[in-house]
């Protein structure tokens, strides 16, 4: 088939190479030359693992190619995936504005014949219809198309197996034909199938992002309970996720939800649930305590810091990615700036990111070591595999105190008392 991706985030440039590896041939829509240029010679701009020898070699077999043009590709294409960014606006609806541009677009350049326009960007309930409208509205006489809702669940660090074998994969349309040509592309990939309406695909996708948000800030909450009582937060959950209809997975407490979906999605989710008159006060709790697992951090910090200069370890949203949308340690080392704390920070990946945005002083050292070498403590904020299991006599030895605030409890209390650290995580005494 040939297949047209409007967007090279995380989602498009995924989706495109895993297509284009199949043996379809990919075309790929950006708007911005030096991008496109990049793309073009292998780079994939972002950090995700795999995906660079994935694109290199797709590239050579000349099955993927970047463009700025709409034309050409949307015109000798079976499908088109739409996968631009979806952002919050201030009121936290999901801004549209990208994914109507792109509508107008494909309408202008649809060829004769049968195209499935499918929207796996995460849109508002009865967005799909709004993109059918406007492009029936602008298209020429003659070309015939359906729109259809194929969300995806993919994760960042592991896009790559997650897109190749997903748990499910998600078929919404009014129409039959784009059904079909949506279940024909995906025969390789696995996971069981929903086949269904466009609203439900919809919803599915906000749906699936917010009930992972919820485990998230129930693991949160139960580690506030545990705080105040006495009880180790990890030891309740592996309790409770024993039981398999809760299973243990996304019940880690820590420093709450960041990166580019579920902030965004719950958000969105809230400001849909408000237009309809549903009651939304379940989202609310999720988003309070979401921001309550970074205040008490926070409080940790500034309570039992011996000095203010910080070491941090981490600021990507999470490990394997150099994504810092919505990062929790971001969101800290701002508000610890703002009390007069010093930071000296290393990050794998995501320093590079960190140093184009963000807008506070943040010492950037080359590794963890360097961090913590004369800090008065150390916070870890991202849990980097390579931080499991550092030397941590040698941490003792460059840092001023031996004290540790650990945002992921990436250590065993015992065993951190056992060293002589004063070492605060979360949930644990
Ligand atoms: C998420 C969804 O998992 C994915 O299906 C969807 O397509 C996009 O959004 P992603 O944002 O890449 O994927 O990361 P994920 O691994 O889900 O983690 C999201 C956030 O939740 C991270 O900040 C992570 O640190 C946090 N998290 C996750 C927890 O705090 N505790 C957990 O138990 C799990």
């Amino acid at each position: 088939m040939t297949i047209t991706i409007v967007g090279h985030g995380y989602v498009g440039l995924v989706t495109a190479c895993v297509f284009a590896d199949f043996g379809n041939q990919v075309n790929v829509i950006g708007h911005t030359q030096e991008k496109i240029n990049r793309l073009n010679s292998g780079d994939p701009i972002i950090y995700e693992p795999g995906l660079k020898e994935l694109l290199q070699k797709n590239l050579s077999a000349k099955r993927i190619n970047f463009t700025l043009d709409f034309e050409k590709p949307i015109s000798e294409s079976d499908i088109v995936f739409i996968t631009v960014g979806t952002p919050p606006k201030i009121n936290g609806e999901a801004d549209l504005s990208a994914v109507i541009t792109v509508a107008h677009e494909i309408a202008k350049s649809l060829k004769k014949g049968f195209t499935v326009v499918s929207c796996k960007s995460t849109v508002p309930l009865g967005t799909n219809k709004k993109i059918e409208e406007i492009i029936n509205k602008n298209k020429s006489a003659g070309t015939e198309f359906a729109v259809a809702s194929c969300p995806e669940f993919l994760r960042e660090g592991t896009a790559l197996k997650d897109t190749l074998l997903p748990d499910r994969i998600i078929i919404g349309s009014e129409s039959d034909k784009a059904k079909e040509v949506l279940i024909n592309l995906h025969k390789p990939i696995g996971g069981k199938r929903v086949i269904t309406n466009l609203a439900s695909a919809e919803l599915i996708k906000y749906a699936s992002n917010s009930i992972l948000a919820t485990k998230i800030s129930f693991a949160n909450l139960i580690s506030f309970y545990c705080e105040k009582t006495g009880g180790d937060v990890e030891t309740v959950l592996d309790g409770v996720g024993l039981d398999h209809r809760t299973g243990r997975n996304f019940l880690f407490p820590g420093l709450g939800y960041g990166g580019s979906c579920f902030p965004k999605d719950v958000k969105a989710l809230l400001a849909i649930g408000n237009n309809l008159g549903v009651d939304t006060s379940l989202l609310k709790a999720v988003e309070e305590i979401n921001k309550q697992a970074k205040e008490n951090m926070i409080e940790k910090i500034i309570k039992f810091s011996p000095g203010k200069n910080i070491a941090v370890w981490g600021l990507s949203f999470k490990p394997d990615t150099d994504d810092i949308r919505e990062a929790p340690a971001l969101y800290i080392i701002n508000l610890l700036i703002k009390k007069g704390f010093g930071i000296k920070a290393f990050d794998p990946v995501a320093m590079e990111n960190v140093k184009k945005s963000f807008k506070g002083n943040i010492n950037f050292v080359n590794d963890q070591y360097e961090a913590v070498k004369d800090s008065d403590a150390l916070f870890i904020a991202t849990e980097w595999n390579e931080f499991k299991q550092i030397d941590l006599n040698k941490v003792k030895s460059l840092l001023k105190s031996p004290v540790i605030f650990d945002g992921r409890n990436i250590y065993e209390p015992i065993t951190m008392k056992e060293l002589g650290f004063k070492y605060y995580s979360v949930g644990r005494i």
